[in-house]
């Protein structure tokens, strides 16, 4: 049996497949492999475990002519033809509930940053434009009393709003269905979309990539947010109508944004980069080493069992 694995992913995971008999062949260069490469790769392989940033679409598929099996080194998976996937029988697991943590950790992280003005405060000492304390110097929005609006109430979306509840923050959620004992653990309400816009302070997004999902927030609903909103994204960059938050940011209706994910990674449109009141990151909300170890581990091991014949324990399809 041969795994290809598309970048090196921490030895912990790789190890698991090693000491299962099975053989190993990871990509040898420190960037992502061309599609031509992946598809090489694929040839003659059992099993592929793929990062969200390689597509896997028909074409690589069926170039995997003994291919049972796709591990994504994500929770996400919106980068593989889940159908086409399953119409052919491969099996396809992802990394749910370990990277939990790390995510949400990060969003917090961001809520900081953009409703403190962190980096703002960062490039001024820099500049060297410190005078001494100012009464009236990068003012920002307290998280105590203010309102989170949470896109999404997954494992994501309810660890970000744990964390901001001991902020003293009010949670709001809108979600495809109502999670009645997440609302009683932290007091969240419930709220259909233009609601929560229309009320929150802060607005995090946590939810999948799919066609329902892509652009979920588009014109319509930036000309609705509560004035002065903060945008926080960690989900997939897609959800987002990047433009449409430009031209919100610009006119100040968004007061500012948070962005872990961009709509075409890894290009960052040049207008989010100017703008002082946006923070950017690099996709780095599983990126803790933990997490990574044990997104390694839980693909392996999935990918092993399928090998074996087992049932996998993060089944897609
Ligand atoms: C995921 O797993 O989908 C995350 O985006 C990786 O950080």
């Amino acid at each position: 049996m041969r795994v290809f694995i598309t970048r090196g992913i921490p030895q912990e995971g790789i190890d698991i497949l090693i000491s299962g008999g099975v053989e190993v062949d990871v990509f040898p260069h420190d960037r992502q492999p061309t599609k031509e490469e992946i598809i090489e790769g694929v040839r003659d392989a059992d099993a592929l475990i793929s990062l969200l940033t390689d597509s896997i679409d028909a074409e690589v598929i069926d170039a995997g002519k003994n291919l049972k099996v796709i591990g994504n080194y994500a929770v996400g998976y919106n980068n593989i033809d889940v159908d086409y996937a399953r119409k052919k029988g491969i099996v396809v697991v992802n990394t749910p509930g370990v990277l939990t943590d790390a995510t949400a950790d990060l969003t917090m992280a961001l809520i900081l940053a953009a409703s403190r003005r962190v980096l703002e405060g960062d490039r001024f000492v820099r500049e060297g434009k410190f005078r001494g304390w100012e009464p009236m110097l990068l003012l920002g929005l307290e998280l105590n009393g203010a309102v989170l609006g949470i896109i999404g109430a997954g494992r994501i979306g309810q660890a970000v709003a744990r964390r901001a509840r001991a902020f003293g923050m009010k949670i709001l959620y809108y979600s495809r269905t109502r999670k009645l004992e997440f609302e009683s653990e932290i007091n969240a309400e419930f709220a259909d979309l233009d609601t929560l816009l229309g009320r929150s302070d802060i607005i995090s997004v946590h939810v999948p990539l799919t066609a329902e999902t892509r652009h979920l927030l588009g014109r319509r609903e930036f000309e609705i947010v509560k004035p002065g909103a903060i945008i926080v994204n960690t989900s997939r960059g897609e959800v987002i109508d990047e433009s449409a938050l430009i031209d919100a940011l610009k006119s100040g209706r968004v007061s500012a944004a948070a962005l872990d994910v961009f709509y075409n990674e890894p290009y960052v449109n040049p207008e989010l980069l100017s703008m002082r009141n946006v923070v950017l990151t690099p996709h780095i909300g599983s990126a803790t080493r933990k997490t990574r170890v044990n997104m390694a581990r839980m693909v392996c091991s999935d990918v092993l069992r399928v090998l074996r014949g087992e049932e996998p324990l993060n089944r897609v399809v």
